[in-house]
């Protein structure tokens, strides 16, 4: 699915220049040490804990795969953040995608996670989804801000669905968004290019 999308890419932020480049077996250690610094509440919308190594190899055989493409932005040759797009295609949702994206505590508020999240859901307009996904706590307000601002709409709410590492319960909420409307409206207005390559 990237391929019709070309990175690196420069992004200006009110956090500096960007740059958005896909991660890949090297980027291993560097987003082990950008996961380890996050705090774990902010972890409890992934299915696995990115902090601990396992998990961080398992998630690169993924995107080597192809299952997963997940976006980095790098800043000073520092990972301040991570967009990604995962996929199943043994599933009877090859059609849907999820979007999980966590950003630097030190950046946020600044437009990293806007960018983001715009790049990875050019993605998956690009992959052709038809439907799109996003999960997290239901006291994270800005990834809920940021993403009905893309237009995602809540779709479920599951309860005491995450314990944290404190044994304590959090509802999640799931959003989605139809994106295959959204290419059919952009046609129907004559721009069918819309999305830059
Ligand atoms: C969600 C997250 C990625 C946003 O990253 P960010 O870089 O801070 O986001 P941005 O600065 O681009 O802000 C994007 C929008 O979020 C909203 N927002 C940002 N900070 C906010 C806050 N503290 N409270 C409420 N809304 C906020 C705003 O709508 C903002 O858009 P605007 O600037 O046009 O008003 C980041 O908060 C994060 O990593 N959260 C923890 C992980 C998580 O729960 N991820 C969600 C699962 S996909």
């Amino acid at each position: 699915m990237t391929e019709t999308r070309s990175y690196p890419r420069h992004i200006n932020t009110d956090a500096g220049d960007l740059e958005f480049r896909l991660m890949s077996r090297a980027d291993e250690a560097a987003v082990l040490d950008f996961a380890k610094a996050l705090p774990t509440h902010d972890l409890l919308f992934l299915p696995r804990n990115i902090s601990q190594p396992k998990v961080l190899s398992a998630w690169v055989k993924e995107i080597e795969r192809g299952d997963i493409v997940s976006l980095l932005a790098v800043k000073d040759g520092k990972v301040v953040g991570c967009g990604t797009l995962v996929r199943d295609p043994h599933s009877w949702s090859t059609h849907v995608g999820e979007i999980r994206m966590v950003v630097s505590q030190d950046v946020r508020g600044q437009g990293v996670g806007k960018a983001l999240s715009q790049e990875t859901f050019a993605l998956a307009l690009c992959a052709g989804l038809e439907k799109l996904s996003v999960q997290m706590t239901v006291d994270q307000q800005a990834a809920i801000a940021l993403f009905e601002s893309l237009g995602f709409k809540a779709e479920a709410l599951l309860r005491d669905h995450v314990r944290d590492v404190a044994g304590k319960k959090h509802d999640i909420v799931v959003l989605g968004h139809n994106v295959a409307q959204v290419a059919a409206q952009m046609e129907a207005y004559g721009l069918p290019g819309a999305v830059q390559h």
